[in-house]
């Protein structure tokens, strides 16, 4: 054989390797994406159970404890009809109508393929579903739940909605690129219980972790928008931003966040169930699941809840922020920054935030209050730019506000006042820039 010839055989070897390291991971790709699934039976195949009124009202009970209607209602739509844009670090979705109309919803699906939708996160047609739609965590609910969701949704009124097309950026709109990231992420899998443990924690784990999601927002992603699995709970609890939101969901493993470990299981049901609780608040996306999610629940999951969250392995925070030094103690120049956030505290906040941070007339404490020497100073950023409500709830049915400043305070001001509450009363945590606060619009 001339060398040439060699050459050209040994290139051609090397090519039919490729080709074969090609097959094998389309192959692995293929394989993941079908793992598990039983044929789907259209509807009228098989029995539906969906006729059944307790049924279905077990189901309305789960649609909120996974806040379906959330995501599918648009502003001013119908509810449950789909349409509303969820902004994705990779473009905008829009949610799925899911109403019983036979063109535009869920009206000729049968409980299996509403099933495989939940479980697999796959359409009726086969088409692979965006992971925006929380089927990661869905994932873990039983057949008798989905069941149940299923037989509510065939009583809801049909309306006609047809799905918008997503506005997702090349390559993440196509199914190959979809196929690819759910072999390597995503696992299909019912909620195990974990022996040894007390039912109660199992079932606020199966609530956690599957209907409420909660993980889907509180655990942290990778660039590909994953929540990443660790070792152990802890790891998938440690908090993360809020896709496109610019609001940070706290580590639910870290008492410097959001861990509720040192709380007792009244004070987190209050929190839960009202979104006040006396040692902490909740706002923004957090203030949407209370009001449309948790205050329905009733007291055996909240307790549930608590008692799995209490429970959580506790880690340090993650430092999302490189600490910069306390501004009050060094330069100058920082003393003076110190000094002008004190001025526009004094002015805009002390009425009722207390002039020392203590809480006004039962306004919430900023002193000694997490959420505001938390790491990562996104929260404190978005509550004085856009202000916001305590969710309205039965327990608390007309919450305090505060108003947004960001038409009243420059970027300067809303840095200087967030380092200032920051580093005042004892708080020991880096201070806000300008340029933090313009990145949050
Ligand atoms: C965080 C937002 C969010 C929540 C919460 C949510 N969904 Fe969705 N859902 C979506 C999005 C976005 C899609 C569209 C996915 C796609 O087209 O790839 C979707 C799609 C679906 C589909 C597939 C419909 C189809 O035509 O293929 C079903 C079924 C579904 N959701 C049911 C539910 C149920 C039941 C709940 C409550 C238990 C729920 N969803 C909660 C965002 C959400
Ligand atoms: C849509 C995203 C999202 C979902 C879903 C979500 N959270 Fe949160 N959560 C947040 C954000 C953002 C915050 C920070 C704002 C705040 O403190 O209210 C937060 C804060 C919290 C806090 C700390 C409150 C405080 O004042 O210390 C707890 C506890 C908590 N969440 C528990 C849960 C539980 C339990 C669930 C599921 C039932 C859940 N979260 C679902 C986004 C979310
Ligand atoms: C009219 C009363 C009022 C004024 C004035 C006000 N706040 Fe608030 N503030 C509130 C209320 C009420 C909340 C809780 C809002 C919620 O739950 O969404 C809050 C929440 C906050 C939070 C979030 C704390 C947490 O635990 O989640 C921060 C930070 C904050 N305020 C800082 C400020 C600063 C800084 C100013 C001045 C620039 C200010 N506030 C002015 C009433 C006020």
């Amino acid at each position: 054989m001339t060398s040439a010839a060699r050459r050209t055989g040994m290139a051609g070897m090397a090519a039919a390797a490729a080709a074969m390291l090609v097959a094998a991971v389309v192959g692995w790709v293929a394989w993941r994406n079908v793992a598990g699934q039983e044929p789907v039976q259209p509807r009228g195949a098989g029995p539906e159970s969906t006729a059944d009124a307790a049924l279905a009202q077990r189901g309305a009970y789960l649609a909120r404890a996974g806040n379906c209607q959330g995501c599918h209602t648009r502003r001013g739509g119908a509810p449950n009809a789909g349409g509303r844009a969820i902004a994705t670090p990779f473009g905008a979705v829009y949610s799925s109508n899911l109403t019983p109309d036979d063109d535009t919803g869920l009206g000729r699906w049968s409980a299996s393929e509403f099933w495989r939708a939940m479980h697999h996160g796959r359409s009726r047609d086969g088409r692979l579903l965006v992971p925006a739609f929380p089927y990661p965590n869905f994932t873990r609910i039983t057949r008798e739940d989905s069941d149940a969701l299923f037989a509510w949704l065939r009583t809801l009124p049909p309306v006609r909605e047809p799905q918008r097309a997503h506005e997702l950026r090349f390559p993440y709109n196509l199914q190959p690129a979809l196929a690819v990231w759910r072999a390597l992420y995503f696992t299909p899998g019912v909620f195990v219980p974990e022996p040894g443990r007390s039912a109660a924690y199992n079932r606020g784990s199966y609530l956690v972790n599957g209907i409420a999601h909660c993980m889907a927002c509180h655990a942290p992603r990778n660039a590909l928008g994953a929540t990443r699995e660790g070792p152990g709970e802890a790891a998938a609890a440690q908090g993360s931003l809020v896709s496109a939101q610019n609001w940070y969901a706290p580590s639910l493993s870290s008492a410097d966040e959001a861990g509720v470990a040192h709380w007792n299981g009244d004070e987190v049901v209050a929190l839960l169930r009202t979104g006040v609780a006396p040692r902490g608040w909740v706002m923004g996306p957090m203030a949407e699941v209370v009001f449309r999610s948790t205050q329905h629940l009733n007291e055996r999951d909240l307790r549930a809840i608590a008692e799995y969250l209490r429970a959580l392995p506790q880690v340090a925070a993650r430092a999302t922020v490189p600490q910069r030094g306390r501004m009050g103690e060094q330069s100058g120049r920082r003393t003076e920054a110190f000094a002008a956030g004190a001025k526009v505290y004094e002015k805009h906040c002390a009425a009722c935030h207390g002039g020392r941070g203590e809480g006004a007339d039962g306004y919430l404490a900023l002193a000694g209050n997490r959420a505001v020497t938390m790491a990562s100073p996104h929260n404190v950023i978005k509550a004085i730019r856009d202000g916001g409500f305590a969710p309205t709830t039965l327990g608390n049915p007309q919450p305090m506000g505060m108003p947004p400043f960001h038409g009243v305070l420059g970027d300067e001001e809303i840095a200087a006042v967030a380092s200032f509450i920051r580093q005042a009363w004892g708080h020991g945590a880096a201070p806000v820039q300008a340029l933090d606060v313009l990145r949050a619009r």
